[in-house]
């Protein structure tokens, strides 16, 4: 890869900056003083120094967002803030976009990466990967709606379902599990047992729980141990 590449693609420094810094001789790889942009290194195995500190070359980023009520799940908008806008500049980087969208009202858990495959892993119905959403409800729930809900509902657009996991935490607050994002889902899926969602927010995506002390509007990179939560 070119070495202005590698450096950019962290997000960190443009081009330009990586190409100013290389003329000050502040881009050292394998132990000698670079002198163009346009050398080829390995991301792999190259040591590069920039500003004397260790490069740390990473392919992809995954970052938990604790998204806030009012904030879209798009990566620009002419209106209003996306998450892509609360991403602070360290982690910031080309190509980011959020890996399943939550609606402007809901909050909790957002995941933003770079990495397709890796969205499309855990969005795909197919792969089983539950969203745990605590829910706010007008009506107290019934047995009768919850099982409904779990032998999987049909919706008023004649969608069908995959069946949900329901746990009644008080009397108008649930906590559910659906492994599908289809628009408004859970509120629609409220809907169609006659009930309606007042409040929401995504709390876990697989086995990765939102993280406690991350307050609204703040994001941090998820460890690679933490990777291996969301799904196997
Ligand atoms: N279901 C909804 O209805 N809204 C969300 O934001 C997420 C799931």
């Amino acid at each position: 890869m070119r070495l202005d590449k590698l450096i950019s693609s962290q997000g960190k420094y443009s081009r330009s900056d990586v190409k100013k810094l290389i003329k000050q001789g502040l881009v050292v790889v394998d132990g000698r003083k670079a002198t163009t942009s346009d050398e080829k290194v390995d991301p792999n195995s190259a040591e590069v120094l920039v500003c004397g500190k260790p490069f740390i070359y990473k392919e992809h980023i995954y970052i938990m967002l604790n998204k806030p009520q009012g904030v879209v799940s798009a990566t620009d908008d002419r209106v209003h803030k996306t998450v892509i806008d609360l991403v602070p500049s360290e982690l910031k980087r080309d190509g980011l976009f959020p890996a399943g969208r939550l609606d402007a009202d809901t909050e909790g858990f957002v995941l933003i990466t770079d990495d397709g495959d890796f969205a499309h892993k855990i969005l795909s119905p197919k792969n089983h990967v539950e969203k745990t959403y605590i829910a706010e409800i007008a009506e107290p729930i019934s047995e009768d709606d919850i099982k409904l809900l779990e032998s999987g509902i049909v919706l008023k657009d004649g969608f069908e379902c995959l069946p949900a996991k329901i746990k009644p935490i008080s009397e108008k607050i649930i906590e559910i599990k659906i492994c599908e994002g289809k628009y408004h889902q859970i509120k629609r899926m409220l809907g169609a047992v006659g009930n309606k969602v007042v409040s929401l927010k995504r709390v876990k995506i697989g086995g990765l729980p939102l993280d406690v002390d991350l307050k609204p509007g703040f994001c941090r990179e998820i460890t690679q141990e933490e990777m291996g939560e969301i799904c196997t």
